[in-house]
């Protein structure tokens, strides 16, 4: 059982699936309604099938991430490129909060890690569907975050894999073996329907993109999916 207190949840639309002709109104729009953090999917069209934004995207919206009191809102980097190390520190420099990246993008995982911490990030691990936990053995205490991929990695809108919430509950033996205050991401597919029982499984942070951007009500949707987070 961990040590620590139960998690509050935190909600974290992905902009992958917000109108790219009006970001600095959807960051603001989707803060006001609720957020507790800005996803941010970056792609390369290399590591997986699909083009995105940069830094200079992340450098421009930055400012948006603000509550209306002020308070900075995190900029939650999920980098689906390869190689690494450059991007990761571009976007460190671009105002970037956490930066998560696939291990199997990097060609060392934990000098990629060093590297994120060293500029003042928080680092994360992203894992594919497919993939192995076993690199957790040697750097889950040196991460922040962990990111369970329920979707294959390029698309919003893909189905749930459902094979994800075995992964989750995996990673939340080690997390809390661990003692450490490590966040459990879950990413793809996530809706008030499931949310739930991603939350069961072991999860506390949840991206959604076109569950919330492809709704009229950003705030409605955003208190339905912790409605159903508080058990409702
Ligand atoms: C996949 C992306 C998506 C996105 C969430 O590479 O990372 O998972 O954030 O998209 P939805 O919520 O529409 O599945
Ligand atoms: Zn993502």
């Amino acid at each position: 059982m961990s040590q620590f207190p139960p998690r509050q949840f935190r909600i974290a639309p992905s902009i992958l699936s917000a109108d790219f002709a009006r970001l600095g109104d959807e960051v603001g729009n989707v803060i006001a309604a609720g957020a507790d953090w800005i996803h941010f999917d970056v792609m390369d069209n290399h590591y997986v099938p699909n083009l995105t934004f940069g830094p200079m995207v992340c450098q421009a919206l930055k400012p948006h991430a603000r509550r209306a009191d002020g308070t900075p809102v995190p900029i939650d980097v999920h980098l689906m490129v390869q190689p690494v190390d450059a991007l990761a520190a571009a976007f460190a420099d671009a105002g970037a909060d956490l930066i998560s990246f696939h291990p199997d993008a990097s060609t060392h995982v934990h000098r990629s890690i060093q590297a994120i911490k060293a500029r003042g990030c928080q680092a994360g691990l992203v894992f594919n569907p497919a993939a192995s936990l076993d690199v957790l053995d040697w750097v889950l205490d040196d991460i922040d975050l962990v990111l369970v991929m329920s979707v294959n990695p390029g698309f919003g809108g893909q189905g749930f894999i459902a094979s994800a919430l075995r992964k989750i509950e995996a990673v939340r033996r080690r997390i809390d073996a661990s003692g450490r205050d490590v966040r459990l991401e879950v990413d793809g597919g996530i809706k008030t329907d499931n949310i739930a029982s991603v939350a069961a499984a072991g999860a506390d942070t949840f991206v959604a993109g076109s569950a919330i951007f492809g709704k009229p009500d950003y705030a409605a949707t955003i208190a339905a999916m912790r409605v159903a987070l508080a058990g409702g």
